[in-house]
């Protein structure tokens, strides 16, 4: 009995102790997902659970009043992610609380106060009471009214993280903190624009998504908002579903993060089984990071890492950063010098030469003040503005680049076309003033060390020589792609170079390259299937030796990187001994001229506006939307390939060249097709982005007629009967005509429709054929100032711009070149001929030339292909 009682006693013990425990929990505050106002929390109040007062339904987050570090000052009222303990927001980042300090829920909304009253943080006047607080299991805290109606959301008010499920919209950003453990905000951005995200520094942008090696353009689209979910990062459109730009990742339901990291990386990372796994980092080299290396240091790129240094003539001070090694020159602060200016007036500025072949973080992201200038007047720029701090000079160029009021990190360039050389803007004390700038400034006011000076004159050396055989030589910078294995090393580092294939994989893709889909200049392309099913078009390069392997890294170099829904896109490169394959996107339905001059289904005018417009598109993308301006420089048919739904994708960069933005004016070697060349080919002025306008005018008018303008075309003068273009006589004389000229011809006349393709049978009004004649014959204007840009030939196309004017004194030269197209056709005897090469006037110079003043009609018609500096 007694043994009984005792163990009843027990139970009822144990028992009343299992019943107790929730007690004992309930008498501390609960941690819920949703509160009610009026409520107040301190950390102190929760200390138990760590300041932890609301978790979401299924606990994935939880909202604290806790601190990272241990200062009993840095306390915030947070979301963070349970299991990583990852902080996703914060309310009171500018100003931390105590641990005392109340977070405070009112049907006013939700405030974070001081043991004083005074409110640190709070959220904005509400439409209507507040009835709770929420965390949701997105991780989102929201305000909701008594109707459950949303009165304010953290999602909306992001700090320096996103989220899967939360929207950064347009113009609002993330925002970095100083440092890992102090949230306050920090000297970084990332801003979501109508068109890109940018990452800033200060003022000064250092990354976009759209250039970014991993991200692909899909549309053209305003973007709306910045989206992350289990399978990318998004920016989309206002309709939220449709994708201008993406960054895929791997499909995954764990939890991710984005994060703008206090030293200015955005990263995109997944916790899989208590571990971080990296998946995207923007900027994706360290040295594209502003302060990578503090303040003018000097930033060297090593394949996954980085070093650095400080320049020349620099030291490294206790915080990294470097400063001028002669103690009586010092760095000004911009605009912003409390020493007398009297003192440090303009005779005391001097420059202190950082070397050849420097970059900075922001240059491709600018633009120069003053294009074709010498040094000497860049640095004079620089002087006179105390908001200069430094200047960044192209060597061939000669543009000029001032860096404004802060300086980051230098970089020593691995691009093998970078001529910069960058200074740095010195004070020197009144004491030793600097008779002459530098070099030999810098160098007489080196300490008085031999050794110093010499190595100086022998690194010296070094540069001279290098620029020297870089400027004689233009293959010079393409030995990296020599395919000996150190070589092939460099290749590899090459940043945003895509996927490398095994020769061994290609010929399992092709069958041993069984499917000829296609032959250009370049090579052999054929049809290949890869092991995940996907279909491409490998494209065998033919021209071996040095030329073949230019031509080889250009491509690499530029399609690589270059990322829009109408420009085809590069898969992978194969390197083989002497041999290069490019793996590229397979478009289904051909190039162009299949469709458009073929026999099958005749291309509706929707269709053929469509194209024109996704072609202009990605012409204008090649000359402005990408990191560097890239002229295609073969603009025609063949090359603009069509995907299902007639989507247009063009190809074959094979002709164009890497070109920084004030390059383009000085490009001459360049090749490309005749009937699409702009008359500057043939004359000895520079090639531009205007000349790719040029061949788009030519395609233009082919769209509108379905037929090759080299094929002569049968006219019908006078009264025309229906379309005008039978080849019976009707009652007027019938004459063989250059199409581009019939078009200047009927433009003058109004007699558009008769341009249209005869197999659309009036399906097409004369005021949508005038509309694409008119641009097109702006396109084809002599002089390429008159051309409009791509951009704004998209503009007209879209209705933005009112379509421009054709310039009849600037399209003269069309009479010309038909007079004489119809001359050489005849004597052919066949006016269906497809080319007209009669008359290379490199081989036969006897035949028509600068007689015609500034262009001369016969080679135009004859050149074959234009090769070698003009
Ligand atoms: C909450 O506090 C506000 C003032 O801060 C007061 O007007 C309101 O009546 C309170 N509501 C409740 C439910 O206590
Ligand atoms: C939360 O838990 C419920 C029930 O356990 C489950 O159905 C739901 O999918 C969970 N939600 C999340 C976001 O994990
Ligand atoms: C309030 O709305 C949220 C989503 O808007 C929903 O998940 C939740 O169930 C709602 N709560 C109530 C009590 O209706
Ligand atoms: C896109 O943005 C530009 C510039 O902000 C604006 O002019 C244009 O109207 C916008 N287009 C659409 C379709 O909203
Ligand atoms: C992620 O969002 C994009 C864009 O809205 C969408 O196309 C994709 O299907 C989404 N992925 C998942 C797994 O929901
Ligand atoms: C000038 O320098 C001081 C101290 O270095 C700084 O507090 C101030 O913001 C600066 N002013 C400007 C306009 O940069
Ligand atoms: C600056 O120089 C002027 C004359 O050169 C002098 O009158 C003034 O006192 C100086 N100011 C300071 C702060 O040194
Ligand atoms: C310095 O240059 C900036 C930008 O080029 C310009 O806005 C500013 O007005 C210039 N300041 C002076 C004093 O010329």
């Amino acid at each position: 009995m007694g043994f009984s009682f005792s163990l009843s006693l027990a139970a009822i013990f144990f028992l009343l102790s299992w019943a107790l425990l929730p007690l004992s929990i309930v008498s501390h505050p609960v941690s819920t997902y949703s509160i009610h106002a009026n409520f107040t929390a301190t950390n102190f109040q929760f200390i138990d659970t760590y300041g932890t007062f609301l978790s979401s339904q299924n606990g994935t987050f939880k909202a604290s009043i806790s601190n990272l570090d241990q200062q009993p000052s840095h306390y915030y009222f947070s979301v963070s992610h349970a299991d990583s303990n990852s902080v996703i927001w914060s309310a009171n980042r500018n100003a931390p609380m105590s641990s005392s300090d109340e977070v405070s829920l009112t049907t006013n909304g939700l405030t974070v106060v001081g043991e004083a009253g005074n409110v640190l943080w709070s959220t904005p006047p509400l439409n209507s009471e507040v009835d709770a607080m929420q965390l949701l299991e997105t991780g989102n805290l929201v305000l909701v009214d008594a109707r459950n109606n949303t009165l304010w959301e953290s999602f909306q008010h992001p700090t320096d993280t996103i989220v899967v499920g939360q929207r950064i919209r347009i113009g609002t950003s993330l925002q970095s903190a100083v440092s890992d453990v102090d949230m306050l905000p920090g000297d970084y951005r990332l801003e979501v624009t109508d068109g890109d995200a940018v990452l800033q520094w200060n003022t000064m942008t250092y990354w976009e998504l759209s250039m970014d090696a991993k991200a692909s353009k899909n549309s053209n689209v305003n973007v709306s908002f910045l989206e992350m979910n289990e399978s990318g990062l998004y920016l989309l459109g206002s309709d939220g579903s449709t994708i201008v730009t993406q960054v895929a990742l791997t499909y995954a339901s764990d939890f991710r993060i984005g994060k703008l990291g206090s030293e200015g990386r955005f990263s995109i990372s997944r916790f899989v089984s208590d571990n971080w796994l990296l998946e995207f980092a923007a900027p994706a080299e360290n040295c594209r990071i502003p302060l990578f290396c503090r303040k003018i240091g000097l930033c060297t790129s090593k394949p996954l890492s980085a070093s650095c240094s400080c320049p020349l003539q620099f030291r490294s001070q206790i915080d990294g950063e470097c400063v001028p090694m002669d103690s009586s020159l010092s760095l000004p602060s911009a605009c912003n010098d409390t020493r007398n200016t009297s003192q440090f007036n303009i005779n005391s500025v001097t420059y202190i030469g950082l070397g050849s072949g420097m970059d900075y973080f922001a240059i491709d992201f600018m633009n120069p003040v003053r294009n074709g200038i010498s040094l000497s007047l860049c640095q004079d720029l620089c002087s006179a503005n105390c908001s200069c701090l430094g200047i960044f000079h192209g060597s061939s160029s000669l543009s000029c680049y001032l860096l404004e009021n802060y300086l980051g990190s230098i970089i020593l360039s691995s691009k093998p076309t970078n001529d910069y050389w960058g200074y740095i803007k010195v004070l020197a004390s009144s004491s030793s003033p600097p008779k002459h700038k530098f070099p030999i400034a810098a160098l007489v006011l080196l300490p008085s060390s031999g050794f110093l000076i010499l190595t100086t004159f022998v690194i010296l050396g070094i540069v001279c020589l290098r620029k020297n055989t870089l400027s004689k030589t233009g293959t010079a910078k393409w030995s990296r792609c020599d395919s000996s294995s150190s070589a092939d090393l460099e290749i590899i580092s090459i940043p945003g170079l895509p996927r490398r294939f095994d020769y061994e994989e290609l010929v399992a893709a092709t069958e041993n390259f069984k499917t000829q889909i296609g032959k250009g200049g370049f090579g052999t392309v054929y049809k290949g299937t890869l092991s995940d099913k996907s279909v491409v078009a490998v494209k065998k390069m033919t021209s071996l030796g040095v030329e073949g392997k230019k031509e080889f890294c250009t491509e690499i170099a530029v399609i690589g990187n270059v990322h829009h829904v109408n420009l085809v896109r590069l898969k992978g490169f194969c390197v083989r001994a002497r041999q290069r394959f490019l793996v590229l996107e397979y478009m289904s339905k051909g190039s162009l001229d299949r469709t458009l001059f073929g026999n099958g289904p005749v291309l509706e005018w929707g269709e053929r506006v469509e194209i024109a417009l996704g072609t202009a598109r990605g012409l204008a993308y090649l000359h402005s939307g990408c990191e560097h301006k890239i002229i295609h420089c073969d603009v025609k048919p063949q090359n603009i390939l069509l995907h299902d739904n007639l989507q247009v994708k063009i190809s074959d960069f094979g002709l164009s060249k890497l070109l920084s933005p004030e390059q383009s004016g000085l490009y001459t070697t360049m090749r490309g097709t005749r009937g699409y060349l702009a008359p500057e080919w043939l004359t000895s002025s520079a090639i531009s982005d205007k000349s790719d306008v040029y061949g788009y005018g030519m395609v233009l008018l082919e769209i509108v007629r379905g037929r090759k303008n080299s094929t002569l075309q049968t006219w019908s003068d006078g009264i025309s009967g229906g379309d005008g273009l039978s080849t019976s006589s009707y009652g007027s004389e019938t004459r063989s005509i250059y199409f581009p000229l019939c078009a200047l011809e009927m433009h003058e006349q109004n007699r558009y429709l008769e341009l249209a393709d005869r197999r659309l049978e009036g399906r097409v009004t004369s005021e949508e054929v005038e509309k694409l004649v008119r641009i097109a014959l702006c396109c084809v204007h002599e002089d390429p100032a008159l051309r409009p840009t791509m951009a704004n030939v998209v503009s007209m196309l879209e209705g933005g711009l009112p379509v421009g004017e054709p310039r009849v004194d600037s399209l003269n030269f069309l009479r010309y070149y038909g007079r004489r197209f119809t001359e050489v056709s005849r004597k052919e005897g066949s006016n269906e001929q497809d080319e007209f090469g009669l008359y290379d006037p490199s081989t036969n110079p006897t035949s028509e030339t600068a007689t015609n003043g500034s262009y001369n009609s016969m080679s135009y018609l004859s050149s074959q292909q234009v090769s070698g500096p003009r």
